[in-house]
């Protein structure tokens, strides 16, 4: 059974491999077909589909991403393609939580400050950091925020979406969540509860794949649902919103925002995003930690022996039959 990987991949993360899996080492830049029947593919999306084009016999494509939406359009439905559901639950809901965070401390701001190397805190914030209500609330200069108290929606509650709950928990906020279809237990709320979600959320975190449906989920109509100077993190894909309006309402000091995926991507240098305020911006690395690779490893090493024992395999999202 041959197993196609990444030519640079690490030789400690194929310990888990079966005697066997033979493993095949593909170049970036295949020059001839080669036969693969278990195919890994590389985290690097614009060699993935050239790549598949020279693979011949591949009867699994097993992606290490949660998202497979720039697989979906290129992958023929004679291949099982399997996701990388629940290997990013920890990588990517600690980042959820460490955005959060950094937003409610002001940790972008006082970084900045730093940097200026100015001492400010106390004395004055008059940046205008957070616009809706000056910088202060009653008496108080808003210098940093509890997490305790707020509310947090959560739009996608997948394997994710309850890693973020499960670790917001212990700071004592209000979960509200949103999945495709309601259910009880936890309560989640169909979609169409969204509009009368958005509202009641001081931090609204989006977290669902990226589709036909999701694709500009969040518009201008439902970014002005948002509660004034509201957070919306967005650690799904930078499509699910409205690039557009999201600059708009971030250039109108209406909401904050965290994002780990902008749309487009990379962004752009000059791109407005860039420099709206209250905006903090890390380049789509929300998943990818040294940790997540050797989790996503070890479990496509139990794909690989599923597979070779006959038995179902894990995460399958279009179903071919092997
Ligand atoms: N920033 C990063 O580095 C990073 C890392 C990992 C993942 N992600 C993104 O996160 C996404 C979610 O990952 P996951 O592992 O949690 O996936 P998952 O377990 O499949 O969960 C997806 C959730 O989204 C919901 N959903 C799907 N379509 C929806 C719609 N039209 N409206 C509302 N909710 C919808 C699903 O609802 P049901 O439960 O009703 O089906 C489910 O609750 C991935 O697809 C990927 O795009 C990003």
């Amino acid at each position: 059974m041959r197993v196609g990987v990444d030519e640079n991949l690490a030789v400690e993360l194929l310990a888990d491999f079966p005697p066997e899996a033979e493993i095949v080492r593909l170049s970036r830049t295949i020059a001839s077909p080669i036969d693969v029947d278990f195919w890994i593919l590389p985290f690097y999306r614009k060699d993935a589909e050239a790549a598949f084009r020279q693979l011949r016999g591949v009867k699994v494509a097993q992606s290490l991403m949660a998202g497979v939406d720039w697989i979906l359009p290129w992958m023929p439905a004679s291949v099982t393609l399997c996701d990388g559901r629940g290997i990013h639950d920890i990588s990517a809901s600690e980042w959820v939580l460490a955005a959060i965070m950094a937003t409610m401390k002001r940790m972008p701001l006082y970084r900045d400050l730093q940097n200026q190397q100015q001492w400010r805190g106390f004395a004055t914030v008059t940046d205008d950091f957070m616009g809706e209500t000056g910088t202060s609330r009653g008496q108080y200069k808003i210098l940093a925020e509890d997490l305790s108290g707020k509310t947090v929606l959560i739009v996608g509650y997948g394997s994710i979406g309850a890693a973020i709950e499960s670790r917001l928990t212990p700071f004592g906020v209000t979960v509200l969540r949103v999945a495709r279809s309601a259910r009880e237990q936890p309560l989640v709320n169909g979609i169409s509860e969204l509009h009368a979600l958005l509202p009641k959320a001081d931090i609204v975190v989006l977290i669902v794949p990226l589709t036909d449906a999701t694709r500009g989920l969040m518009g201008a109509a439902e970014i002005a649902l948002m509660r004034p100077g509201a957070l919306l993190v967005n650690a799904a894909r930078g499509p699910v919103v409205v690039t557009d309006a999201l600059v708009q309402a971030l250039e109108q000091k209406r909401i904050r925002a965290a994002l780990d995926v902008t749309d487009p991507e990379p962004l752009p240098a000059g791109h407005p995003l860039w420099s709206a305020p209250n905006c903090l911006i890390t380049p789509h690395i929300g998943g990818s930690t040294p940790e997540f690779i050797h989790r996503a490893f070890r479990f496509a090493a139990l794909q690989v022996r599923h597979f070779i024992a006959g038995e179902p395999l894990e995460n399958v999202v279009t179903d071919a039959g092997y």
